[in-house]
């Protein structure tokens, strides 16, 4: 018996076990033979896996591997495995995610991809060697008087503002908040693009902000508006350490992949987790930019001693990027939740571990495993079992996950970065 993901699932398969959705509910028992019909059905119920008779672990993995050549797996595998170094390839999660980015990868050397360009795990750090600090830059640095008052944040939009009022007050309308976000029609253009977009997959197209208020909710749309007005405040910030798209394009995918995975639990709020994977590496944009001698050090170290770059951080300044974004997004009256979202999503400690910053931790780890985009993290960080089992999910929504959002990420990000 062996747990087969939903898209391979074929008809005269035999369910092993009941298939029930993801709340549980008795969907099919065990014994009955799949037909196209029922695997239809499947789909539409959100189902990840299931258990099939009469294969293993091993024939799936064969399965998958059949039509590919060894040699190139091989490579994957190497190429693969360089980014895992850190991550633990026991637990059945990043074993399972593990096989789906060699997968991944061998489908990207067999179409084309350069495989010894893709060995470069850190091609821009490594170019830029030559300009990087190697002395310690020795002062402590208080992340809290930093962000009061030594470095002058560029300045927010007022509309960030006046939607963040909006949705903390609960008696503010759906007409009140459409009337605040009409008043900025690039944000207006640009929010339509995105209700309009396939992840969203409206039947009919949604012309008005009025209208995608009533259909989204005051609250998921005012989230989505305040995580483009934060994109724009930072978008502009140059960075002589890493290219600002890729940045983007990881926390777009980060946010994308947490506000799936939220979906899967159910969640109503699924704006929220977009936003916090949107911008749970903001701190990073911080200490690129006021901190410049910290950020190359940490970067140089992370490169020379294959380490993890947010544990250089904190070694080099006593903190690091996540406590900092936090304490950005705090200053900007953003929710607590929020903040936590950021503050833990690289969590250590083997306390319980919320529902928010686990996901995000989950999310960050599977952008950072699948290489797309950076925010100059080279390797897939460790995963916290605690925050795993908060989840509470089977491994098969790693593919599941991986497989709806990689079509919608280039969207996204073309959405947020047209002209580039
Ligand atoms: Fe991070
Ligand atoms: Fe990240």
């Amino acid at each position: 018996m062996a747990k087969i993901d939903m898209f391979e699932l074929e008809p005269d398969m035999v369910l092993a076990s009941a298939l029930r959705d993801r709340n549980g509910r008795f969907l099919l028992g065990k014994g009955v033979k799949l037909t196209l019909k029922h695997l239809k059905i499947i789909k539409m119920w959100g189902v990840v896996e299931a258990d099939i008779e009469g294969i293993s672990e091993k024939d799936v993995e064969a399965r998958k591997t059949a039509h590919m050549d060894p040699a190139i797996l091989e490579v994957a595998d190497r190429l693969t495995r360089k980014r895992f170094i850190h991550a633990d390839l026991e637990h059945q999660a990043i074993r399972r995610l593990f096989h789906i980015c060699v997968l991944r990868k061998a489908k990207e050397i067999t179409d084309g991809a350069d495989p010894a360009r893709a060995e470069e795990l850190c091609d821009h750090l490594a170019h830029s060697d030559h300009n990087l600090v190697t002395e310690n830059p020795g002062t402590k640095i208080d992340p809290g008087e930093l962000i009061r008052n030594k470095i002058k944040l560029p300045s927010l939009p007022i509309i960030f503002n006046q939607i963040n009022e909006a949705i903390s007050d609960p008696r503010s309308s759906a007409t009140h908040v459409a009337n605040i976000i009409n008043k900025d029609s690039s944000l207006s253009a640009r929010l339509l693009k995105i209700v309009n977009s396939a992840f969203y997959g409206f039947p009919s197209r949604i012309d008005t902000i009025s209208r995608a208020v009533a259909i989204i909710g005051t609250k998921q749309l005012s989230i989505l508006a305040l995580g483009t007005s934060a994109i724009s405040v930072f978008k502009d910030i140059p960075s002589d350490f890493i290219d600002m798209r890729s940045f983007w394009k990881h926390s777009v995918a980060c946010g994308i992949i947490a506000r799936i995975i939220s979906s899967y639990r159910n969640n109503t709020m699924t704006e929220r987790f977009f936003l916090a994977g949107l911008l749970h590496d903001i701190g990073r944009l911080i200490i690129f930019k006021y901190l410049p001698l910290q950020a190359k050090e940490a970067l140089l170290r992370a490169n020379r001693t294959n380490s993890l770059l947010y544990k250089t951080e904190e070694d080099v300044t006593e903190f690091d990027h996540a406590l900092i974004g936090s304490m950005l997004v705090k200053e900007w009256k953003l929710p607590a939740i929020l903040q936590d979202a950021i503050r833990y999503h690289h969590p250590c400690s083997e306390r319980q571990i919320p529902l928010e910053p686990a996901v995000v931790h989950l999310s960050d780890i599977i952008t950072n495993a699948l290489g797309i985009g950076t925010s100059g993290e080279q390797f897939v960080p460790p995963l916290n079992t605690k925050a795993w089992d908060e989840i509470g999910m089977s491994t098969g929504i790693l593919a599941a996950t991986v497989r709806e959002a990689e079509p919608h990420i280039a969207q996204t990000v073309h959405i947020f970065f047209p002209d580039e």
